[in-house]
């Protein structure tokens, strides 16, 4: 099996991390590890659409399922291993009611026992790590024993690498949005179980908004998952290779950044796709530099209309050159 390296990721984020995203990641950085946006199993199953489309250059790349029954999961994975992802992982971690009543998402961290039966049937059908994206607790099953128990249950399965989301989520009464808010973050708790499962690997995620931060974690865990701040601030990865990883190259700059995209983007025009689809993701490109708002006013006001091309983008870089 080959390895992954998991010291830095993009969390799964639904509608955020679609393909487009990834590619205009993985420009940025070479070495993060990229997941996809939960795709449930019915989608996949049952869906009319290609729901596991990625770009060659987008590995390492991790399916992220959404699911609890492990005979789907295992048809998922394996049809995932096939098309060449190097991961799978399962959400443990989503609060919302509509994931709830598919009883899948962070309500399965009180069934450890059925999420270790969903591991087990991916690993006997797929040689690609399994792994598991959770919360530290939910509702009122908040201390660190619920958390253990279900490492251990869902570890004896064979599952080696959990990430975090270092809070618990109230599966009742908050919005998802609220529930990466509102309950209060625990980085301790995850440090806390790197030092009593050191076989395990274990990323931390929640709040994480620099690499400073990412590098003080990595103290103590074995990986950074990193998830709004990538997406409304996406240069920060521009450094993650030399910052996380030791590497010697030279910082691409965010004009390069464009110029790599624009092929790409070509391409997707040329495919029948439209601008905007793209584009949507690389609004925050400059974000926090003199000039932002006019590369981003300009984007959503023009990227969308039909016929819309690269020009687009270019006239988008003058706009935001001639407010700096
Ligand atoms: C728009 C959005 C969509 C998300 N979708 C998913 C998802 O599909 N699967 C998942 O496990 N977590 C999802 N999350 C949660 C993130 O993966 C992550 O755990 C959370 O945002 C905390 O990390 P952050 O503080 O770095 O953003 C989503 C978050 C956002 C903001």
């Amino acid at each position: 099996m080959k390895s992954i390296n998991r010291t830095f990721s993009i969390a799964p984020m639904l509608d955020w991390t679609d393909r487009h995203y990834r590619y205009f990641a993985r420009i940025m950085s070479k070495q993060t590890l990229l997941y996809t946006e939960m795709v449930t199993t019915g989608a996949i199953i049952f869906g009319k659409g290609d729901y596991l489309g990625f770009n060659e250059q987008e590995h390492p790349v991790a399916l992220q399922l959404g699911g609890s029954n492990p005979q789907d999961l295992a048809r998922c994975a394996k049809l995932a291993a096939q098309r060449g992802y190097d991961e799978v992982n399962l959400n443990v971690g989503c609060p919302s009611d509509r994931v709830q009543n598919g009883r899948f998402g962070a309500c399965l961290m009180a069934e450890p026992a059925l999420v270790a039966e969903c591991v087990d049937a991916m690993k006997q059908v797929v040689d690609i790590p399994i792994t598991v994206k959770s919360r530290i607790g939910i509702d009122e099953q908040d201390s660190y024993e619920f958390l253990t128990d279900f490492i251990d249950v869902v570890s004896a399965s064979g599952c080696q690498e959990f990430t975090i989301h270092a809070r618990k989520a109230w599966l009742q009464g908050l919005s998802p949005k609220q529930n990466r808010e509102i309950p209060e973050l625990n980085y301790a708790r995850v440090y806390q179980l790197k030092q009593d499962y050191s076989h395990l690997n274990i990323g931390i995620n929640g709040g994480i908004t620099t690499l400073e931060q990412a590098k003080e974690h990595l103290k103590h865990v074995d990986g950074v998952m990193v998830g709004r701040e990538a997406y409304h601030n996406p240069y920060i990865l521009a450094e993650v290779d030399q910052q996380l990883h030791g590497i010697d190259r030279e910082v691409i700059t965010r004009e390069q950044v464009i110029e790599q995209m624009l092929p790409y983007i070509e391409r997707h025009i040329a495919d029948g796709g439209r601008l905007n689809h793209i584009t949507r993701h690389m609004i925050g490109l400059f974000q926090g530099l003199p000039g932002s708002r006019s590369w981003r006013r300009y984007l959503s006001e023009n990227a969308h209309k039909t016929g819309a091309g690269v020009e687009v983008v270019h006239d988008a870089v003058s706009a935001m050159l001639e407010n700096q």
